[in-house]
């Protein structure tokens, strides 16, 4: 049986570590693609020299050449520039557009039954321009926010609590940004909902650490984050090649959920081989519905903004 074909465009910090990351659970054999001679290539050799170490029979390679990339089943685009610290993710729109944009039309034509993760920011903008450019039917693109968010305020909650990380179930809503909708009310330590645990001052202090989460590394280290994202890169990619049917939260196309209307933005979806197979609808209430549309209106701006710079 022929292993799965995973190619992550951009060999810079996320996508070198998704790379690494899928290989080591052996995912698949990967193609790490980057416009920077050298950079896919000298980070695949040194990732295939460590398999013997780790144990891990996935093929990867480095190229410049999109034709290497053909016929993958997955597709994770991670090109485009990382903001440093004092921007916004919205300040990356005008050049990762293009960078994303000229990215998509590559995987549409080598890739055109591959499933896309886009991992660019400013996320939902991003994830619009490659549906757009590539025409794939919306169950087949979907960005990573979600994974990565959720992963930051399970972090927190859990050495908060002092429980491990395993226990903590969250969801997270809206656009990737300082705008994002944690939900308490559907977060739990196995089944016990935090408000059994902790008081609204210290849920409402995690909640913001979590929302500045990418500014907190970002600060810390002069550019944005990489171990994590890719993290949750790794975990959309085996949901939707193991067909798990994992429930998380991802940057997915919503028409009439949750009076969307069109657009790609952070819900709870079902991942499973045919991509976002089902978008899980839950009845949020009046706060919770004013915070979503709050953040959907900013998703809505970024994406008129790429509409006219297509
Ligand atoms: N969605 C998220 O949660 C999340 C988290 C972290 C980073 N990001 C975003 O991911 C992107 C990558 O971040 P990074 O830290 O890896 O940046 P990086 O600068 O380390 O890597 C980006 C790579 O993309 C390559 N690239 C640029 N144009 C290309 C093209 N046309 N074709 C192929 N490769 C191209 C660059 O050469 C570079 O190696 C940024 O936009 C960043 O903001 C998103």
């Amino acid at each position: 049986m022929a292993r799965d074909k995973i190619t992550i465009v951009g060999a810079g910090n996320v996508g070198a570590t998704t790379a690494y990351i899928a290989a080591t659970k052996q995912l698949g054999d990967i193609v790490l693609l980057d416009i920077v001679e050298g950079l896919a290539e000298g980070k695949a050799l040194d990732m295939a020299e460590a398999s013997p170490v780790q144990l891990y029979d996935s093929d990867v390679t480095g190229t410049l050449d999109w034709e290497k990339t053909a016929d993958s089943n997955i597709v994770i685009i991670t090109s485009g520039v990382p903001r440093k610290p004092g921007m916004s993710r919205d300040d990356l729109l005008t050049k990762n557009v293009q960078i994303v944009k000229e990215t998509s039309e590559k995987t549409a034509k080598y890739s055109p039954n591959s499933i896309i993760i886009v991992v660019s920011n400013p996320l939902d903008a991003m994830v619009y321009t490659a549906a757009k450019v590539t025409g794939f039917a919306k169950n087949r693109i979907m960005g990573m926010a979600g994974a990565l968010d959720s992963a930051r305020f399970s972090y927190f909650l859990a050495c908060e609590l002092g429980v491990s990380v395993e226990d903590i179930k969250c969801v997270l809503m809206g656009g990737h940004g300082d705008d994002m909708v944690p939900l308490p009310r559907f977060t739990s330590v196995s089944g016990i909902p935090i408000s059994e645990l902790l008081d609204e001052e210290k849920i409402a202090e995690l909640i913001d650490r979590t929302r500045k989460g990418g500014t907190e590394v970002v600060n810390l280290l002069g550019y944005s984050a990489y171990y994590a994202p890719a993290a949750g890169t790794v975990k959309m990619a085996e949901a939707i090649l193991k067909d798990k049917k994992t429930v998380m939260s991802c940057c997915a196309y919503c028409g009439r959920e949750y009076g969307v209307g069109g657009y790609f933005v952070g819900v709870p979806v079902v991942l499973g081989k045919n991509g976002v197979e089902k978008i899980t609808e839950l009845d949020l209430n009046k706060s919770e519905q004013a915070q979503f549309d709050r953040s959907l209106a900013h998703v809505k701006q970024l994406a008129a903004k790429v509409d006219k710079l297509l």
